[in-house]
């Protein structure tokens, strides 16, 4: 018989999320998927479910909202399925100078991209120690390597999440839980355009398909950092082994670049 197995999935109505999802699914793994765009998510559902053959489960929340997310960890935890995959996923962008931005905005983001992982990990982490398995994985950044100016904020969520990660993989060494913190570069979603990030080429980096089936393999081995695709490497490389202000530099002429065409 197939084991009763879930995985949560945040941001699952598009992009990485919603193909982590078809990933999940076509492993056999029940879905708990959430987002804000609740017909999104059961189209998602509905496809992986006639699919694969899997239960789902669809919760929406806005987890910019301190209240939706208690809800959301409340839901979860009633629900109390075998929880054997944790994706924290969601997330948004905010692109521009932190001085004249809109700090409430930034606060959404730290509460979708910091607080909800953080609470959502906490929520479940001890019934996968108590069962002796499972896997969390945080959907990071080739930018949670360094600082990321015009884009302070989101750079240092993603710097959080790859810490918290490290910290966490060492402290749950040989509970048989992993974390695995995956650092995509640009990848083909909507992820861009809700910034209101301008791009001259249109087509640049991977699809989110491609990033999504890296993901779920390298989770399933339970590899602890995955930056998928070459340059994403070459990147990181630079940025950890570089004097420390070249690669923000770097960025910082190509994001002023793009704010003014934006
Ligand atoms: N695309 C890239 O180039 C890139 C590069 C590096 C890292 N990433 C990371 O990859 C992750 C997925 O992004 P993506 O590229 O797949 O972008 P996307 O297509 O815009 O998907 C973002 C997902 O997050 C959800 N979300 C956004 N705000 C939310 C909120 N307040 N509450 C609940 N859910 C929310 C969205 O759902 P709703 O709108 O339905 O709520 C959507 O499902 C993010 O963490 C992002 O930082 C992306």
């Amino acid at each position: 018989m197939t084991p009763d197995r879930w995985a949560i999935i945040t941001g699952a109505s598009s992009g990485i999320g919603k193909a982590l999802a078809f990933e999940f699914a076509s492993g056999g793994f029940n879905l708990l998927l959430t987002a804000r765009n609740e017909v999104a998510l059961s189209e998602v559902a509905a496809e992986c479910a006639a699919k694969h053959g899997i239960r789902t489960e669809v919760i929406p929340a806005d987890l910019s909202n301190r209240d939706s997310l208690d809800r959301l960890v409340a839901d979860i935890l009633a629900k109390a399925h075998p929880y054997e995959v944790l994706v924290n996923n969601a997330g948004f962008g905010i692109h521009g100078d932190f001085a004249s931005g809109d700090v409430e905005r930034n606060i959404g983001l730290v509460n979708v991209q910091i607080i909800a992982a953080m609470k959502l990990t906490r929520a479940v982490v001890p019934s996968m120690i108590a069962r002796g398995s499972g896997r969390i994985l945080n959907v990071a950044s080739v930018y949670s390597f360094s600082p990321v100016p015009h884009q302070s904020i989101y750079a240092a969520c993603k710097a959080f999440l790859l810490s918290f990660s490290s910290s966490l993989q060492d402290e749950l060494r040989g509970t048989g839980v992993r974390v695995i913190v995956f650092c995509p570069g640009v990848t083909r979603t909507e992820f861009r355009s809700r910034a209101g990030i301008a791009e001259k080429i249109k087509n640049s980096g991977m699809t989110a398909e491609a990033a999504a089936r890296i993901a779920y393999t390298e989770t399933l081995r339970g590899k602890h950092i995955v930056v998928p695709g070459f340059l994403n490497r070459v990147y990181v490389f630079f940025a950890q082994h570089l004097p420390p202000g070249f690669v923000p530099g770097i960025v910082r002429f190509i994001n002023r670049q793009r704010l003014r065409h934006s």
